[in-house]
């Protein structure tokens, strides 16, 4: 491996041990340290091709290193390691200059691959930027889910590439948008978002592009469109999934040739925005149906980031659970609450079909019902059960007296509310909120009478009033999770 020596400063011994048996297998020179100075010796002195670092340790932080390596030897690549798994990390290590940053467990194969990057003659290391340090980043995710939403996104920041995120309802796709806003480099201009699914469907055009006085009824003067407001920032398509036809038509040419006109003008206009699109729905599947563009579809999927559901995420629930509490106690003036751990235990194996947004909700609720300052897993249990689906388990015998239509019911009506509470502020769209609503209910109706049914697909499909067939293909369709049959 033609001699090339890799630094490595990490207080873990475990991990020095580690990094040096396996890097050195591979043929590099590995030179091992516990803390950053020795590391700062070998670096000033024009040792070492390649630095691999720890950000906690004892004598000097990682990241404060990284700025002077990369003021002495902007060429080094550098891969900064943390266990302190916080989105802020992450941006920090890209925007000094590290070459990668990996969360701690990180997977050896990974870093080899790497490290043969890092060093191939190809790679140019990008400009240390300097930026404000102190902002706050509202992204909570320390679970490995998350780290990956968060490497893509690091990377994504100072970019103007077009991103499209993918994410079920109240997985905080709106957050992450805002974040790439906030910590990229347009950042003193303008977010403008807007969402297709509450803009009813003829005045989209005018929104999106603006209009000239008098040219519909209604517009009674001139009016700057989205892509005009936000001149020089990011432009967030929300629900794009909803976007009629004609609309996406013409957003495709405005993205291909970048300009546009206003409803009823004649004089293109040329603006610099970034795109940033999100949905809740399977554009592939709306694809197939004929209701969404293909060719826009791969414009705007230029760089998919998907937002995993809470349940694949629950070593992120306490942390959540704590930020919601102190965010409560912040807003009403009185001391946070918290959770005994059975009870907190409970919620992060609870499943939150609607996700943070679900849990971020009945947070409230308890911070605001229960006056104990500790509220306990009897209080949760009592609050979730009031209307949830975890009733369901209750209706184990399937006798004649079983309460199951009566639960289906208030299962139904609470995914009704869910669904409001999921669009708080919107207006309704002028149509197709029937099938808008039916759709939204389709999966969860499915899954309680699978899980009623202890996932007898055949009773399921009797319960539902479907063709066994049409469950099955309902099931694959909706990516519906099938649960082990048990006698
Ligand atoms: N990682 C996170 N850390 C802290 N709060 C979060 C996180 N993700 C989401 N939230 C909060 O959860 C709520 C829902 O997030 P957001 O509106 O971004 O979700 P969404 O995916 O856009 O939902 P929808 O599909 O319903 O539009 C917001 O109040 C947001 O602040
Ligand atoms: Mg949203």
């Amino acid at each position: 491996m033609d001699d090339k020596t890799i630094l490595i400063a990490d207080d873990d011994k475990a991990i020095r041990t580690v990094l040096s048996r396996a890097l050195s297998k591979e043929g590099y020179n590995v030179r091992v340290s516990s803390n950053a100075t020795a590391l700062w010796e070998w670096v000033s002195n024009g040792e070492g091709d390649l630095v691999i670092t720890d950000v906690m340790m004892p004598d000097e932080n990682g990241l404060d290193m990284l700025l002077r390596i990369k003021n002495i030897r902007p060429d080094l690549p550098v891969i900064v390691m943390s266990a302190q798994n916080t989105l802020m990390t992450a941006v920090k290590a890209t925007e000094r200059g590290a070459y990668e940053y990996l969360p701690k467990p990180f997977d050896l194969d990974e870093l080899r691959q790497v490290i043969k990057k890092g060093l191939s003659p190809k790679n140019k290391n990008n400009l240390v930027q300097n930026k404000n340090e102190d902002e706050e980043m509202p992204l909570i995710g320390r679970s490995l889910a998350m780290q990956d939403v968060f490497r893509v996104m690091a990377r994504l920041m100072n970019t103007d590439l077009t991103v499209m995120i993918a994410g079920e309802t109240g997985t905080g796709k709106e957050l992450v948008a805002r974040a790439l806003h906030d910590f990229g480099k347009r950042k003193n201009a303008p977010f403008v978002a807007i969402n297709m699914a509450a803009i009813p469907k003829e005045l989209i055009e005018s929104e999106l592009f603006g209009h000239e006085k008098g040219s519909f009824t209604g517009a009674v003067t001139k009016k700057a469109g989205r892509f005009e407001q936000a001149r020089g920032g990011t432009l967030f398509l929300d629900e794009i999934g909803d976007m009629p036809m004609d609309a996406q038509t013409r957003l495709l040419r405005v993205l291909q040739e970048g300009e546009f006109i206003s409803v009823g003008g004649s004089v293109p206009i040329k603006v610099d925005v970034r795109i940033i699109a999100a949905t809740h729905r399977n554009l592939k599947q709306l694809i197939s149906q004929g209701l969404f563009r293909e060719d826009l579809y791969y414009r705007l999927n230029v760089v998919p980031i998907n937002v995993p559901p809470l349940r694949e995420r629950r070593d992120d629930i306490p942390d959540l659970v704590r930020h919601f509490f102190n965010n409560y106690g912040e807003d009403n003036n009185q001391v946070s609450k918290l959770l005994d751990p059975k009870a907190m235990n409970f919620l992060s194996n609870y499943k939150w079909p609607g996700n943070i947004r679900e849990l971020e909700n009945f947070i409230q609720r308890l911070a605001a019902l229960y006056t104990e300052e500790v509220i306990s897993f009897e209080d949760v249990c009592n609050e979730l059960t009031n209307n949830s689906v975890l009733n369901i388990k209750n209706t184990e015998d399937e006798n004649e007296n079983s309460p199951l239509n009566e639960t289906l019911q208030q299962s139904i009506h609470r995914h009704l509310k869910n669904y409001f509470d999921a669009h708080p502020g919107e207006e309704l769209p002028s149509n197709g909120l029937y099938g808008r609503i039916l759709s939204e209910l389709e999966k969860p109706l499915i899954e309680l009478c699978l899980e009623a049914t202890k996932g007898n697909q055949i009773k399921a499909a009797e319960l539902l009033g479907l063709n066994r067939n049409t469950l099955r293909k309902k099931i694959k369709e909706l990516e519906i999770p099938v649960i082990k049959k048990r006698f």
